[in-house]
């Protein structure tokens, strides 16, 4: 855990918040390699969503909805986590994970009062310990709200019921606001999806897992709109197609679980999670998606709650009815500590380790690096620069470093996962003997012709 967080830092994928302020919890920026690396991640996900697809619609729907869109969905009733406090040192748990520290292993959908008595029981055996200050002085469990609130466009900043306006805690709520809009003007059949990636707000009880859990983070949602009778079939299509995407870049089958929820929403018919077995939290498996079958549930609510009709006509079988949903919903944050965790690789020992980053080509922040042979040498640097310029203008992200020796260049581009870096040395100016491409996973040399070198990197990049 520490050497992938002190990677990030060190090479500016990720930074806590508000750091000269002492840092704010539960909430990271991302830096410059962290945005190249998430917009990869981002690309790679809509161009299996709906670049490839025919059935499948973007949408970019605002942060801000209608506070009764939340109170329609059951968030503004129900989207809580059971808090702990301790009496003592003011740290505050989420009972699960609390219970789970203590060797308790419970449902996180556990009512309170059941939770409760599982908490008596624990306090009577005097095992219930604050695991911060090591007392005995928590709180039973109370109900705490994930909801994020503002006042926007209320003339009072003091929060009422009436004035109150929800950040999103997930972004398909705008999803299914925007099913009606989508079916007017783009008249898709049933089945179809819309899909989009955006922020997402909770006030999270514990978010102290680096970017795993946080309090504002990314999430890319795939809502999917069918016959109630298709459900089954969908459902493990959808379950296969994303299944294969993680394999497709790079994520091994062996450090992937389906984790199917025994206890299910009252609407939904199934729901499974895709776990990884993260290296970061000492190979546990974790969540890093979900794939629902929510049923009509949320068309149902949103038609009832604003009065429209949300029905399908299908011209087919001259049926009326509400679409049924299938929903992939998936962390962005998430994919990208999996992918560090995955590519993060050690060869050699103590100061000879080499640290790399084993990314797929096409999610690594920077493709290509290019460096002159010597700093001071302008025959060197002018050809490393022209090649530099030929190579950004057909590959997009590619870096030139001309700082400190070779061997030091190699190592920055290695921990940030460039997976080429060529070399202009006196041969290829001298001699007209092509460059140096060195492989970032094999450390190997080849020595490719400057007129082949576009087509070598699209053989390899694109
Ligand atoms: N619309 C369904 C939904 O939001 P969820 O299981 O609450 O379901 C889906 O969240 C995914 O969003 C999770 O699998 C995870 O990848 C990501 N996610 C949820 N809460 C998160 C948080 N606090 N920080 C980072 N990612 C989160």
């Amino acid at each position: 855990m520490e050497k992938i967080i002190s990677l990030c830092k060190r090479k500016g994928f990720v930074y806590q918040s508000s750091e000269i302020y002492g840092g704010f919890a539960g909430v990271y920026d991302y830096g410059h390699y962290g945005v190249l690396l998430k917009e990869n991640i981002k690309n790679a996900w809509l161009k299996q969503m709906i670049q490839t697809r025919e059935d499948v619609y973007g949408l970019d729907s605002a942060i801000f909805m209608h506070p009764k869109t939340w109170v329609a969905s059951g968030h503004v009733g129900g989207f809580q986590d059971p808090l702990i406090d301790c009496k003592e040192c003011k740290a505050r748990f989420r009972a699960d994970q609390l219970l789970e520290t203590l060797g308790v292993i419970i449902d996180d959908k556990m009512p309170l009062e059941v939770l409760n008595a599982e908490l008596d029981k624990l306090r009577t055996a005097g095992k219930l310990i604050c695991p911060n200050c090591k007392t005995k002085n928590l709180t039973p469990a109370r109900a705490f709200s994930l909801m994020v609130k503002s006042n926007l466009g209320s003339p009072v900043d003091i929060l009422t019921e009436e004035n109150v306006v929800y950040l999103r805690p997930e972004t398909c709520g705008g999803i299914y606001l925007e099913y009606k809009n989508t079916l007017d003007s783009l008249h898709p059949k049933l089945p179809f999806g819309i899909a989009q990636v955006g922020k997402a707000f909770r006030n999270e009880i514990a978010a102290r897992q680096f970017i795993f859990r946080t309090r504002e983070f990314e999430q890319m949602e795939m809502q999917y709109f069918h016959a109630p009778a298709e459900t089954k079939k969908l459902y493990d299509l959808w379950k296969e197609v994303r299944f294969q995407w993680y394999l497709e870049y790079g994520i091994p089958a062996k450090k992937l679980s389906w984790y199917k929820h025994e206890k299910l929403a009252h609407y939904a018919s199934e729901a499974y999670d895709i776990e990884y077995a993260f290296d970061f939290f000492g190979g546990a498996f974790k969540e890093v998606e979900g794939i629902h079958a929510r049923g009509d549930w949320d068309l149902s609510q949103h038609s009832k709650f604003s009065g429209e009709s949300l029905d399908y006509y299908d011209e087919e079988t001259k049926q009326r009815f509400i679409p049924h949903i299938l929903e992939t919903s998936v962390g962005l944050a998430r994919l990208f500590l999996m992918f560090i965790d995955n590519a993060y690789t050690e060869v050699g020992e103590g100061e000879e380790t080499r640290v790399f980053l084993k990314l797929d080509p096409r999610l690594a922040p920077i493709k290509i690096a290019v460096f002159p042979l010597l700093k001071n040498k302008p025959a060197l640097t002018e050809k490393a620069r022209e090649i530099f310029a030929q190579l950004k203008k057909d590959f997009g992200h590619v870096e030139f470093d001309d700082n400190g020796n070779i061997g030091k260049r190699y190592r920055r581009q290695d921990e940030i996962g460039t997976p080429f870096c060529v070399t202009v040395d006196f041969d290829t100016v001298e001699k007209d003997a092509g460059v140096t491409v060195r492989n970032r996973d094999t450390g190997e040399q080849e020595r490719v012709e400057l007129t082949k070198l576009v087509e070598y990197f699209k053989a390899k990049l694109v």
